[in-house]
């Protein structure tokens, strides 16, 4: 099965393509990324010289290079993670994730759609169904209620297959997954965030309370949640991932700190993100009992080897916190720092 995976320069992305090289010697996987702010070839490394991974520096939004590269390489399915990703950076400006979210899969649907492709799995989130009160989980039934702009489009992207689906019979599959860490993820997002700034001593900036809950899992699990739907998730179907890993950020942050050996002094409690949801859980008993699937890590462990990764990988992260990230921290931070 040679695949398009769109994205796969991003933290999930470039996990899901290391798997599905892994799982299928004999494929071709064609890698489309942008190489926005949060693509980076170094999360591609090691597959450097992998002569059937092929890296095209393309956006998805660009409908006849994306029929080309479908023609071209015979593709049967199209894995798409590529995605404005980042809550915050929708509420500064939500035009990008209008842009990419939803017209971007448009195209790649259209295109998809024009040259036969088999199976069109779409990488959602938990974050299309809006926030919980202190019982419960998210079901593939609940009904979507996105309240960010991030998740708007993301909602709206998932209609747009849905509606590819029952309007024109194409074979798709949705997955929603819950909050993503391990290593390669961009240091905006909260755990690469708090164990960068630990290692240097800074304060961690903790949105109000911090006692918002989210359910963790490690994106290698992700990763294969998401090959067993390509392969094995009945058509039309959305199927929810998580690892019932319920945390509030408090005690990530906690974790963090104690792992690399700062107090607590260095947490800040810092002006709220607008219209913050407050819990998010996954029931993901249909991935498991009809697919078999099972989260293989521990999450205080995976958190431990993430703080490793980032300990041993200096370079990785100076490289992105010396660029256009280094505005985006002062937009973002340096005033609700300073009013703490
Ligand atoms: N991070 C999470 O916790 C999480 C949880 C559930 C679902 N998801 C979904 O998983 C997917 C991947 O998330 P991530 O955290 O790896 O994001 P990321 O921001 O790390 O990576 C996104 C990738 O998409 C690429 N991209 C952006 N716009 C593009 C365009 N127009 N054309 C081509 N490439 C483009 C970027 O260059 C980048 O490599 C997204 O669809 C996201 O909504 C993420």
């Amino acid at each position: 099965m040679n695949l398009l995976v769109t994205g796969g320069a991003g933290f999930i992305g470039s996990s899901y393509v290391r798997l599905a090289r892994r799982q299928r010697p004999d494929a071709l996987v064609v890698n489309v990324d942008a190489l926005t702010y949060a693509g980076n070839l170094e999360n591609l490394r090691d597959l450097e010289g992998d002569s059937k991974h092929l890296f095209v520096r393309a956006d998805i939004r660009d409908g006849a290079k994306m029929l080309e590269l479908l023609r071209t390489h015979a593709i049967d399915a199209i894995v798409h993670f590529a995605a404005e990703s980042h809550v915050d950076r929708s509420i500064l400006s939500a035009e990008p994730f209008l842009d990419t979210n939803v017209v971007g899969t448009l195209r790649l649907l259209e295109a998809a759609r024009a040259a036969g492709v088999r199976r069109f799995l779409q990488v959602s989130t938990d974050e299309v169904y809006g926030s919980l009160g202190p019982e419960g989980a998210f079901e593939e039934t609940t009904p979507v209620s996105p309240r960010s702009p991030y998740s708007a489009s993301k909602t709206a992207a998932d209609h747009f297959v849905m509606a590819f689906h029952h309007t024109h019979g194409m074979d798709t599959v949705i997955t929603r997954c819950s909050n993503n860490y391990g290593p390669f993820q961009f240091p905006e997002k909260l755990i690469p965030l708090m164990i960068l700034n630990a290692f240097e001593g800074k304060p961690l900036p903790v949105y109000g309370d911090g006692l918002y809950v989210r359910d963790w899992i490690h994106v290698e699990d992700h990763c294969e949640a998401v090959d067993l739907v390509l392969e094995r998730g009945t058509t039309g179907e959305v199927y929810n991932v998580g690892a019932e890993n319920e945390r509030p950020n408090m005690d990530v942050v906690r974790t963090i700190l104690r792992l690399t050996g700062r107090d607590e002094s260095l947490i800040r409690h810092v002006p709220d993100r607008p219209g913050h949801d407050r819990r998010y859980a996954m029931n993901a008993r249909k991935v498991r009992e009809q697919l078999g699937w099972r989260p293989r890590h521990n999450f205080d462990q995976g958190l431990a080897d993430t703080v490793a990764w980032y300990r041993a990988n200096p370079a990785w992260a100076d490289r992105i916190r010396s660029g256009a990230y280094r505005d985006y921290y002062e937009t973002q931070y340096a005033s609700r720092l300073a009013a703490t």
